[in-house]
């Protein structure tokens, strides 16, 4: 079994997406993300898969979802976040980056929460919600300020207790 990691980037008000993109420019965190997740297998869901709209180099891409929905050769399908961690089982880790609906799934199961904390309060219509400190200890906390003036921090959490099953996702 594979360490699961959510890689996640969440505002103040907990929003996380607006109309199918990113509710900021933070080039930074797209650093932070690239920097992360270079070599490894990365997790996401079909609607994130059509947000980010292409191949991310360096990456093993894994789109879960139960439509036949067309995917570039290289890109993975799995229909459900069991089967994407069943066909990487041999992984160290599997890095889990989205969107609401995958997290929400992955949440229960989840090792490690890596989460850029957006200090902004947009509009949006997904959320992530803000780690239970009684399920989580954060471990590290890294502020930081963008070119663009948004200041935001980079958090590690580690979960206190072994997660649940990933059976029942
Ligand atoms: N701030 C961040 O760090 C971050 C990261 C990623 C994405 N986002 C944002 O999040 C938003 C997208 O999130 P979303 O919740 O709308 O969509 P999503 O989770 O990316 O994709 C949802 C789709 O994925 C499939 N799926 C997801 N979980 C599944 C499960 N457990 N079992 C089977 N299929 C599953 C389904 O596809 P089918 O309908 O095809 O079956 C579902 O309709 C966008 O706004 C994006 O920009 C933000």
């Amino acid at each position: 079994m594979p360490v699961l990691t959510l890689l996640v980037a969440r505002a103040l008000n907990g929003a996380i997406g607006h109309a199918n993109r990113l509710p900021w420019h933070l080039p930074e965190d797209l650093a932070h993300f690239r920097r992360t997740t270079m070599g490894k297998t990365i997790v996401m869901g079909r609607r994130t898969w059509e947000s980010i709209g292409r191949i991310l180099p360096g990456r093993q891409m894994v789109v879960v979802t139960q439509e036949i929905t067309p995917l570039p050769a290289g890109v993975r399908r799995a229909a459900s976040l069991a089967q994407a961690i069943a066909d990487n089982a041999n992984e160290d880790e599997l890095f889990i980056v989205g969107g609401a609906r995958v997290y929400a799934s992955a949440l229960p199961i989840a090792h490690r929460i890596v989460m850029t904390e957006v200090e902004l309060t947009p509009p949006a219509d997904v959320f992530f919600p803000k780690p239970d400190p009684t399920d989580w200890q954060e471990l590290s906390r890294v502020p930081s300020t963008s070119v663009n003036g948004t200041r935001f921090s980079i958090i590690t959490y580690e979960r206190r207790q072994p997660p649940a099953c990933a059976d029942k996702t």
